[in-house]
């Protein structure tokens, strides 16, 4: 069967694959967000998931605001790469899973989460800076890659409670899967980021680490926010965090913390990276 063997949360912002791109993971700027990736990279090494499962929103590139679903699933063989305007460079298409992607569709429906199918999807930097920080120095990607889109953008969005239960159900959707396979989930975006209006710019550290640790050890917790307070606290781009929770909910409760890292700022953002193992099953 398949297994969920952890997951990762990771800023997602353009600025890091540029990042990469120029080579300046060592200048002073960048050296300790980079530093903060190491222990990621390792733990990604030993346990060598066979796919990721990588948790976004799009930023106007493959949906827009004219139609943008609330949480949608690629179910095709393999996504392509663009750039919707940060000048990023191109990356390798991915290989995706279509019959698991199909498999997760089908159970998430049977629960309830009225998915929208995608059998095609051009990734974004969303999508794309997460599995360049984690697998760059690879000459191929070496895992195959779902993309899973939540709706960030186009308010009404979906609930951090909506969020995390859709989470639990793509966790038993996973591990109903007859493959042996073992994935990995990124929840990606956050922390506290805004990128227009008179609070543009607004980082509240204190509440960044008081989510990390709520979602390490008391996820519920986050699920009682309302999107306008997590924006109140974080910024309007802050509510990107909501997407941590489907990660966090795929996950055993008390899931093995490998690893956390904070750094601010990054752009014009706090960022967090958060590695969860689960426990392996008796
Ligand atoms: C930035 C942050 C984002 O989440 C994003 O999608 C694009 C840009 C930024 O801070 O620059
Ligand atoms: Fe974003």
């Amino acid at each position: 069967m398949a297994r969920i063997i952890g997951g990762v949360t990771t800023s997602h912002i353009p600025a890091i694959a540029n990042a990469m791109t120029q080579g300046l993971e060592q200048e002073p700027y960048w050296k300790r967000f980079f530093d903060g990736y190491e222990p990621v990279k390792e733990w990604l090494t030993k346990v060598d998931p066979d796919v990721a499962i990588v948790v976004y929103n799009d930023h106007g590139l493959n949906f827009f605001l004219n139609q943008i679903p609330t949480f949608a699933i690629g179910c095709a063989d393999r996504y392509e790469n663009a750039d919707e305007g940060w000048g990023l460079k191109t990356l390798a298409s991915f290989d995706g899973d279509a019959e698991l992607s199909w498999h997760i569709a089908e159970s998430l429906v049977n629960q309830n989460f009225d998915m929208t199918m995608c059998q095609e999807v051009l990734v974004d930097h969303g999508f794309i800076t997460p599995m360049a920080l984690m697998w760059r120095h690879f000459p191929k990607w070496p895992v195959k890659a779902i993309p899973l889109v939540v709706n960030t953008v186009q308010h009404p969005l979906p609930t951090a409670k909506r969020c995390y239960q859709l989470g639990q159900a793509l966790g038993k959707a996973i591990e109903s899967y007859p493959e042996d396979l073992k994935v990995v989930i990124f929840g990606t975006g956050g922390m506290s980021h805004q990128l227009q209006g008179e609070r543009a710019g607004i980082i509240n550290v204190d509440f960044d680490l008081l989510c990390i640790e709520k979602f390490i050890d008391d996820p519920e917790w986050l699920t009682h926010l309302s999107n306008d307070e997590i924006m109140q606290q974080a910024g309007t781009e802050g509510i990107e965090t909501i997407m941590w929770l489907v990660m966090r909910g795929a996950l055993q409760p008390k899931a093995k913390l490998i690893h956390k890292h904070y750094h601010v700022p990054i752009s014009n953002t706090g960022a967090g990276v958060v590695v969860l193992e689960n426990m392996e099953k008796q």
